[in-house]
């Protein structure tokens, strides 16, 4: 398991150190008007996350030979589109949700107004961070790297999926519709972090498409260990509220199959990742254990 393997553990603290460093720079100061906006976006972007996108884009980038500076905005990127969908994700319109990452929810630390601005105000720090003019990535990269990131935090990605689960909670969901959403929902953030990662690391086409059916499988596989853990572990280690999705009736992979059957479906997903970084060698080592930790996690 990732837990023991302490090359992987030094990897992925020292990314964790780099992001949050880099976000730190980033995010404007709480003294800076309006106070309580950039206050209630440093509340929301450093309350402990796991980090496990900027991990992917760092993980991904050195796949492909590149170096961790180069990474650094990509990864800053994609964190701030999860911690802003993670806000509105828990806001009273959608989940209702108290506890995030072992903490008041932004709307209950601050108030509703303030977390729907926190989340705008997130998602566009995002892409200002992006199109920031860099010396080791080429400006048409960077567009194409901006248009994926669009892509997938939109109704055709991220936000689509949150759509589709809120129109499925009380109906009857299919395997197949229940695996588009999930790929939505939070396949799509994590496509797009492998993608930034091999862009910003000049990856070659080759290397990107093997990386994206990594994706693929890994992005599924994350929200459906995601919905194994709502149901296995208690609210105190995972950090929200543990059988939310069962008292909210949200169409889920235990749901459908049992726990046993989600398992196993995660499993499979996790085999599948592995193979796509075949013919990676060593330089996809961190990858490789992102992806046992990614099915693996307990919170
Ligand atoms: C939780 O994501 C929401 C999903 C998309 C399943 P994470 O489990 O990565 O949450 P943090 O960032 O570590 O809190
Ligand atoms: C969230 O899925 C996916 C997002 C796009 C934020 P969940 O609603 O299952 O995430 P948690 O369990 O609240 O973190
Ligand atoms: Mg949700
Ligand atoms: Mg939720
Ligand atoms: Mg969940």
């Amino acid at each position: 398991m990732p837990q023991t393997d302490p090359d992987f553990i030094a990897f992925a603290n020292q990314c964790a150190s780099r992001v949050e460093n880099a976000l730190g720079a980033h995010l404007p100061a709480e003294d800076i008007a309006p106070q309580s906006l950039h206050q209630a976006m440093r509340y929301a972007t450093f309350n402990g996350g796991k980090r496990v996108r900027p991990l992917l884009v760092y993980a991904s980038g050195l796949a492909c030979g590149g170096e961790l500076p180069a990474l650094d905005a990509s990864a800053c990127a994609v964190e701030l589109i999860h911690s802003y969908s993670l806000v509105h994700d828990d806001l009273p319109a959608m989940d209702n949700d108290d506890l995030r990452r072992g903490k008041p929810t932004c709307h209950k630390a601050y108030d509703e107004a303030t977390a729907v601005l926190v989340g705008d105000a997130l998602q566009s720090l995002a892409f200002e961070i992006l199109a920031r003019p860099v010396a080791d990535i080429s400006p048409g990269t960077q567009l194409q790297m901006i248009q994926i990131l669009a892509n997938t935090s939109g109704s055709r990605g991220m936000a689509g999926g949150q759509a589709m689960d809120i129109n499925g909670v009380g109906q009857e969901m299919s395997l197949p519709e229940l695996e588009i959403m999930h790929i939505h929902k939070t396949g799509a953030l994590i496509h797009a972090s492998v993608q930034l990662g091999a862009l910003s690391a000049g990856g070659s086409p080759e290397q990107v498409a093997k990386l994206e059916h990594f994706a693929k499988a890994i992005g599924l596989a994350f929200q459906v260990q995601d919905d194994i853990l709502d149901i296995t572990t208690d609210t105190r280690t995972l950090g929200k509220t543990q059988g939310k999705d069962a008292a909210d009736n949200k169409p889920t992979y235990p749901a459908l199959l049992g726990l046993d059957g989600a398992r196993q479906k995660a499993q499979e997903l996790l085999e599948e990742a592995l193979d796509a970084l075949a013919h990676f060698g060593a330089s996809a080592r961190h990858l490789r254990r992102l992806a046992d930790y990614v099915v693996g996690r307990t919170y």
